[in-house]
C-alpha cells in the first residue's frame, strides 16, 4: 500500500513520518492543494489523505477514478467543501476526523474572548503601531463572570467551550437544532434569544446551506451594542460587510475572527510569502476592537499528531477494504 498526504505543512512532517515507521507504509507528501490538477501527483498511490478549506469540486473527483483511486481522508472535520455527490457517483469513499481536538478550539475561542474583552488589541496598538507605552482609559476591561456567554451548537467544541466559560465564572446559555439530553448548562429556544441576551456570542455549528450569512445586518441590530462576536466555525456564517457595518456603526463592540467568508489558497499555504490584499481582512485588522487570525484556532500539537494518525489510520482501513467509523455519509 502507498498512501500521499497533500497540503502537509512542517508541523505535521515529523508525525507523518512516524505514522508511516510504524505501521511500515510508504508515505508521501507535498505540499500543494489538492484539485483536478494537482491530483495527478496521485498517480501510482491507493490512497490520498488532505486538509484544506476550499472546495474539493466535481472535476477533481472524476479524475480520482481515472487514476483508480477510491479513498479520500481528510485531516480535518468539516466537510462544507466537498462535492459529496459527485464523491459518490465516482465511487470515492471520505473520511474526516470529527474530533481531534474540540479543546484546542474551544480554548482559543476563550482566549479571543479574553482578548477583546481585556482590550489587548487597544494595548497592541498604543504600543507597536503608535509606538507610545502609558495607561489609557481605553483600556479599561470586563470581567468575565460578568458576561453572559451564548454558545450556538453544543456539539464537542461549543460543550468544551461551556465548561471552560462556566469555569471562569461567566453565565452560560446556549442554543442548538439538536439539544442534547440532560445538559449541563441553560439551554434558550431559539438563535434570537441567544443574540438579543448574550454579551459573548461564540459559534461552534457546522456550515449548512440553512446557516449561510445567519449573521448579518438584522442580527447585529439585535444584539447589544457592547457585545462581542466570536467566529471560529466557519467563515460562511457571518456576512463579512454587515460586520464591517456593525464594528463601524457600533452596533457591537468588537469581533474574533478565526474564520473568514471566501477563504484563499494562500491562507491556507503555509510557506506562503505574499501580502495579504483582502480589503476585509485589512479594514479588520486595524481595528483595536478586533482580532483577526488565519484559521488556526485548531492548530496545536495535540490536534496536528491526532489528525494525522487518524486520518493515516481512516486511510489506511479503507484501502484495505474496511469500514472505518469517519466515513462521512
Ligand atoms: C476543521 O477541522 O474543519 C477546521 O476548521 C480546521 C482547519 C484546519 C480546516
Amino acid at each position: 500500500m502507498k498512501l500521499i498526504a497533500y497540503n502537509v505543512r512542517d508541523d505535521e512532517i515529523p508525525f507523518i513520518k512516524q505514522w508511516g515507521a510504524e505501521n511500515e507504509i510508504e508515505v508521501g507528501y507535498n505540499t500543494q492543494i489538492l484539485d483536478s490538477k494537482t491530483i495527478e501527483k496521485a498517480k501510482g498511490f491507493d490512497g490520498i489523505s488532505c486538509l484544506q478549506t476550499i472546495p474539493y469540486s466535481a472535476e477533481l473527483f472524476n479524475k480520482f477514478s481515472k487514476l483508480d483511486i477510491k479513498s479520500l481522508s481528510l485531516r480535518n472535520v468539516g466537510i462544507d467543501n466537498i462535492d459529496l455527490e459527485a464523491a459518490k457517483q465516482n465511487g470515492i469513499e471520505i473520511t474526516n476526523v470529527p474530533a481531534y481536538s474540540p479543546e484546542s478550539i474551544a480554548e482559543f475561542a476563550v482566549f479571543m474572548a479574553m482578548f477583546l474583552l481585556r482590550k489587548a488589541g487597544y494595548m497592541y496598538q498604543q504600543l507597536h503601531v503608535d509606538h507610545q507605552f502609558h495607561f489609557s482609559s481605553d483600556f479599561m476591561g470586563r470581567l468575565i463572570e460578568d458576561q453572559t456567554v451564548g454558545v450556538i451548537g453544543t456539539g464537542r467544541i461549543g460543550r468544551h467551550v461551556i465548561q471552560l466559560f462556566q469555569g471562569l465564572g461567566a453565565k452560560v446559555i446556549a442554543f442548538d437544532k439538536f439539544p442534547m439530553k440532560n445538559p449541563f448548562f441553560e439551554y434558550v429556544d431559539n438563535e434570537e434569544d441567544i443574540f438579543e441576551r448574550a454579551d459573548i456570542v461564540t459559534l461552534h455549528m457546522p456550515a449548512t446551506a440553512d446557516n449561510d450569512h445567519l449573521v448579518n445586518k438584522e442580527i447585529f441590530k439585535m444584539m447589544k451594542d457592547d457585545a462581542l462576536l466570536i467566529n471560529t466555525a466557519r467563515g460562511s456564517i457571518v456576512d463579512t460587510a454587515d460586520l464591517i457595518w456593525a464594528l463601524e456603526n457600533k452596533e457591537i463592540a468588537g469581533a474574533g475572527i478565526d474564520t473568514i467568508e471566501n477563504e484563499s489558497a494562500d491562507l491556507q499555504d503555509s510557506r506562503s510569502t505574499k501580502l495579504v490584499t483582502d480589503k476585509n481582512v485589512l479594514k479588520l485588522a486595524n481595528m483595536p476592537n478586533v482580532i483577526v487570525t488565519p484559521h488556526s484556532a485548531f492548530h496545536t500539537a495535540t490536534a496536528v499528531k491526532n489528525m494525522v494518525d487518524i486520518s493515516l489510520n481512516n486511510l489506511k482501513n479503507m484501502v484495505d477494504g474496511g469500514t472505518p467509523d469517519d466515513l462521512v455519509d
